[in-house]
């Protein structure tokens, strides 16, 4: 591109000319700005608007025209809306996602029947499988490749996305729909997201649950935030007990006693502790405030944050030694290495367990007694595999569980001298600290406006992130997950203020943002949430713990788990035994908080098992 002012000019040859300088930059000014008015209006990517429903494919020809691959989405047509014969029966017959959660949340006299009969086990056979059936699998697309390639298949270290990342040449943040430019986080976080008052779980989950949520959790969400957003250092992609372990065998290695299968620990009054990190030096985060002989060495690095996570790492520690214990005494010929696999495997059998029997119970409210058995699923097909995504990841943001202090045995205690505090467990000990968090009320996640102020920063984070990897619209994701998309932000949430500022805000239903999205939506009448985070969360959450290896017909003998002694325990595992065969008085032990007048009841060291 040349300017006239400047032809005349010899290159290299400098010229204090401002009139023929001030003449370039006006003509490079105007040429961008036409090059700009040429690529917005009649060149839009076509596939910036979402064309292609059902979770057809949309793949863009030339610089304007684009088809949708609709094979096996059960429907044709040029954007995949006609549904074929069998896809118009099944729609016809399929009750809505709110229809199915009213049924499985009342009639307590249908339950009653139903739990203890055959049905029980043909419901949970569908509950698993039209779950699963939501996650692709192989997995599809990550945050660098918005079609399918062998990349993203094979490289562990990208979450996987469900939806592809928002095209680069959009027009809008979200697509085509909404501002240019997207509301403000910090303004969002304060207008919506902060708490003004603590509003419980109206479900009844206690801090034992949240506490929960967060140690299970985080053995799979563990974003690499050196490598970006995009990354997570969680390469097994599912429930491997990593935080117990480490997320390495470097880790793994030096947590390890190298006796008898079992993981190093240190006694403190009699009792089992993890080691300090100067016994067991591996990297752990601590601010330089926590003195090193109070650093304590866990699998994983960030467990140190809070005495919620130091006490699920202790009672998961103590239950590793004691099943090592339990499997020597069977088979006096095996070595460290064989004990510790095989009870690593149990610890892991004993996690799914207690997770689809007592955690995902409580969480969904539901009056079918579930049942974690992996036969039930053995005559369909179901990929024994998985692959943590990244919408999960932020869908599982559930900050408002935080309460606004911690009251343990009697004393209010606030968030400075509770996060990184390691010694509070070591001063009340696993029993107290059990019935204190049983005991105290965990927030509802949805609904709004119930993060405590402290986690302000975390809730932003996630918003930005959320950004910057280009996530799609909530309505999008409310269709991929066959769910109608809402047609205003009225019909979203009944605070008709809210509506109000959020359409504002965003400008277009279908450019509200995944997460806001997600704690935003009016909740189910007496619910810990709204119906996206249930139906969106739930096949992540089952596909991660059917998929694991140990539920296939390979892995699930009682050989894997050193025979009926380890099955068994395995398929006892509850809440209650993990923390009462390893203390020394068993607490109030439970997901929600006490019901009946017999768990008011103060617990003391008379109680046993
Ligand atoms: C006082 C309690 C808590 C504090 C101080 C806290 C703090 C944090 C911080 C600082 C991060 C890292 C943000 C970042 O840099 O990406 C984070 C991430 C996260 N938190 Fe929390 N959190 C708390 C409770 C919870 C609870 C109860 C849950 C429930 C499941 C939870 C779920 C998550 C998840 C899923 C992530 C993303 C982890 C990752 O991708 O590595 N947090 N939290
Ligand atoms: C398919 O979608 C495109 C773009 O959104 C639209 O212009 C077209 O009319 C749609 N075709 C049909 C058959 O609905
Ligand atoms: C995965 O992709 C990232 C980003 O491109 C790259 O740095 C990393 O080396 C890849 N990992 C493997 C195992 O190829
Ligand atoms: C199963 O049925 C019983 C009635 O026997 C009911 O009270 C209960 O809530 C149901 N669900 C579970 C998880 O036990
Ligand atoms: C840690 O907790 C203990 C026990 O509750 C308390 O005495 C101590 O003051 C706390 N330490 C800090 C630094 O807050």
């Amino acid at each position: 591109m040349m300017s006239v002012g400047e032809a005349d000019v010899p290159l290299g040859v400098k010229t204090p000319d401002v009139r023929s300088t001030f003449g370039f930059i006006l003509l490079l000014l105007l040429d961008v700005s036409l090059l700009a008015g040429a690529t917005s209006s009649p060149v839009v990517n076509p596939c910036c608007n979402y064309p292609c429903e059902n979770s057809g494919t949309c793949m863009r020809f030339g610089a304007d025209r684009f088809e949708c691959d609709c094979t096996r989405t059960g429907f044709h047509g040029e954007n995949c809306t006609v549904p074929e014969f069998w896809t118009r029966i099944h729609f016809l017959l399929k009750p809505s996602p709110d229809t199915v959660h009213y049924v499985l949340t009342h009639f307590h006299w249908l339950w009653d029947l139903i739990n203890n009969s055959f049905l029980r086990n043909i419901l949970m056979r569908v509950v698993l499988t039209v779950r699963s059936n939501f996650i692709p699998s192989p997995p599809t697309f990550n945050s660098k490749y918005g079609y399918l390639s062998w990349e993203s298949y094979y490289n562990l270290s990208y979450y996987t996305r469900i939806l592809p990342p928002v095209p680069e040449d959009c027009p809008t943040p979200m697509g085509t729909k909404g501002k240019a430019v997207l509301p403000d986080p910090q303004e969002l976080v304060k207008r919506f997201l902060i708490r003004k008052k603590f509003r419980p779980d109206p479900q009844g989950a206690n801090l034992m649950f949240a506490f929960f949520a967060q140690h299970f959790t985080h053995q799979f969400f563990k974003t690499h935030h050196r490598m970006g957003p995009a990354f997570t250092r969680a390469l097994s992609h599912g429930v491997d007990a990593g935080h117990i372990y480490g997320d390495n065998l470097e880790r793994q290695l030096q947590l390890r006693l190298h006796q008898e299968g079992k993981l190093r620990y240190q006694v403190i009054d009699g009792e089992m502790f993890p080691p300090t990190t100067q016994e067991v030096p591996v990297a752990m985060s601590y601010p330089s405030s926590v003195p090193h002989h109070q650093r304590l060495a866990l699998g994983q690095e960030v467990f140190g944050l809070l005495p919620g996570l130091t006490l699920y790492s202790t009672l998961w520690l103590r239950e590793h030694n004691r099943v090592c214990d339990v499997l020597k005494e069977v088979h006096p010929t095996w070595g460290d290495e064989q004990l510790f696999q095989t009870t690593r495997l149990i610890i892991i059998g004993e996690t799914i367990r207690i997770v689809v029997e007592e955690y995902v119970q409580q969480l969904s409210g539901y009056l079918l007694q579930l049942k974690f058995d992996p036969t039930i699923i053995f005559h369909d097909q179901f990929q024994y595999s998985n692959r943590i995504s990244l919408e999960f990841n932020h869908l599982y943001h559930w900050h408002p569980l935080m309460p606004d202090s911690f009251l343990v045995d009697g004393q209010d205690i606030t968030y400075p001298n509770f996060l990184f505090n390691t010694s509070v467990l070591l001063h009340f000990g696993v029993e107290k600290l059990v019935d204190s968090f049983a005991r105290q009320q965990a927030g509802q996640i949805g609904g709004g406006r119930n993060v405590h102020a402290r986690l302000q920063e975390v809730v932003e984070l996630v918003i930005k992130e959320s950004r910057a990897l280009r996530v799609q619209p909530f309505n999008e994701y409310r269709k991929k997950f066959e769910l109608k998309p809402y047609a205003s932000f009225y019909e979203f949430t009944d605070d008709k203020e809210m509506a109000r500022q959020l359409e504002e805000l965003y400008g277009d239903i279908d450019a509200l943002e995944f997460y806001p999205g997600l704690l935003l939506e009016r909740t189910r009448p007496n619910a810990i949430f709204g119906e996206s985070m249930v139906e969106m969360g739930a096949p992540f959450s089952l596909k991660g713990l059917l998929g694991n290896p140990i539920c296939s017909p390979v892995y699930w003998k009682p050989s894997t788990f050193g025979g009926m002694v380890g099955f068994d325990i395995v398929n006892s595992a509850t809440l209650e035994r993990l923390v009462c065969l390893n203390s020394r008085w068993c607490p109030y032990v439970s997901f929600h908080v006490p019901r009946s007048k017999e768990d008011h009841r103060p617990r003391d060291p008379s109680t046993e098992l």
